[in-house]
């Protein structure tokens, strides 16, 4: 399960993101203590704002929050930095500002305080200006450049999804002597509008996170992953050991959980540390490298796909659920339900493969 990613001997792949659950010293001590192979600090910035409320709305599957950034001054973060410490694991400072020098300035302080390395965030959703420069290439190779310049310790930038060519922002960091980039932050989300009172779920635009964005960071750190030559901190929906070797598959070298620790706690990052070594163990696999982009040789770009008439129908089996959900669905037409038995016209299946996918009983399979 060790891994040493940028450097940092780290004893399993699983971080804690930044967020208020890594507000201060000792919440980032309990989930060091609570097995996080690095705890990410909440961003740290020059100017701390007084807290927005409410600032988190969630709907049992994401969470939208329109939380800032730590409310601990750059100098308090010392005796911060003592306790987290203390518990004798990797901390990594999470920094966010608007100008190469303020965010030089702070990792340079958080450097000397005994941070283990720097975290770039220039991704966050609620800070309008910090997205416009999220997407440009220019502007992170000169930020980047200089925190790394300022600094020995790794520099990783972390990255928004809301950009419309994320690889040429890694590629970008990469130029600058950026040791790696986390991706993704929070995307720019409402969550919902209360129809009887007009109210939106928060009073402003906030970022969404949690399981619902987990599809949007495994495509993120998969389309990095082939073009640059970096590695990836992969963000986005992390709930259990499944997503984590998910992403490991897909191309990351570690990975953070965020939403799922603010929900149900930092025992939730111990259970999946353990399931993901019983699985390493049940398979015999002795390095997390061995997995490391698995799925990526399955990954095409849509031009290389080859489009040519259906060659796959689904085939059914004998059904007694009380259950419509596959002929509901098929678009086409192609099933039937006969004296218990599921039946796929032949002729008319095109091979979508959503039946397959909605059947409760995965009574149906695809034939290529
Ligand atoms: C309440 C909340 C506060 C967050 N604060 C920060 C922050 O201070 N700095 C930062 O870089 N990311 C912050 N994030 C983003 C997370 O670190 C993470 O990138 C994102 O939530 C996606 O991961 P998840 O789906 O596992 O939560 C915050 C997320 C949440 C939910
Ligand atoms: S694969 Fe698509 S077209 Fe074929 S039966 Fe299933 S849903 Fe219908
Ligand atoms: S979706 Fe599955 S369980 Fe439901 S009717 Fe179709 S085959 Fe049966």
């Amino acid at each position: 399960m060790k891994v040493d990613f940028l450097d940092l001997k780290m004893k399993n792949p699983i971080m804690a993101a930044a967020g208020p659950w890594s507000r201060d010293g000792e919440s980032i001590r309990n989930l060091l203590r609570a097995g996080a192979g690095a705890v990410v600090t909440e961003s740290v910035v020059s100017d701390t704002l007084l807290d927005v409320r409410p600032r988190i709305a969630y709907d049992g599957r994401g969470a939208q929050n329109i939380r800032l950034y730590s409310d601990i001054q750059i100098e308090g973060w010392e005796r911060e930095m003592e306790i987290a410490k203390s518990a004798d694991g990797i901390v990594i400072a999470n920094v966010s500002a608007h100008t190469p020098s303020e965010l030089a300035y702070l990792a340079a302080k958080l450097e000397k305080f005994g941070a283990d390395a720097v975290e770039i965030s220039v991704s966050n959703p609620m800070w309008e200006a910090l997205e416009v420069m999220a997407s440009d290439a220019e502007v992170i190779y000169n930020i980047t450049k200089e925190v790394v310049s300022n600094v020995k310790i790794p520099v990783l930038v972390k990255l928004s999804q809301n950009t419309t060519n994320i690889t040429a922002i890694a590629r970008a960091v990469k130029q600058a002597g950026g040791s790696g980039v986390s991706a993704i932050n929070t995307i720019r989300c409402i969550l919902g509008v209360d129809i009887e009172t007009g109210l939106p779920s928060l009073a402003t635009y906030g970022g969404y996170s949690g399981a619902p964005i987990r599809p949007l960071g495994l495509a993120s750190v998969a389309a990095i992953a082939q073009t640059v030559d970096i590695p990836i901190c992969g963000i986005g929906g992390i709930e259990d050991y499944r997503n984590v070797i998910e992403y490991l598959m897909l191309g990351a070298s570690a990975v953070q959980m965020g939403t799922a620790i603010m929900i149900h706690g930092p025992a939730i990052l111990t259970k999946a540390t353990e399931e993901l070594e019983r699985w390493m163990e049940a398979k015999k696999i002795d390095s997390i490298s061995q997995i490391r982009g698995e799925a990526l040789k399955n990954l095409k770009s849509f031009d290389e796909m080859k489009i040519e008439p259906a060659t796959s129908t689904s085939s059914g089996a004998p059904c007694t659920v009380d259950c419509s959900k596959c002929i509901e669905a098929c678009m086409y037409h192609a099933i039937v339900k006969r004296d218990e038995k599921i039946e796929v016209n032949k002729e008319a299946c095109t091979g979508c493969g959503l039946c397959t996918c909605i059947c409760p009983a995965k009574k149906l399979t695809l034939d290529w």
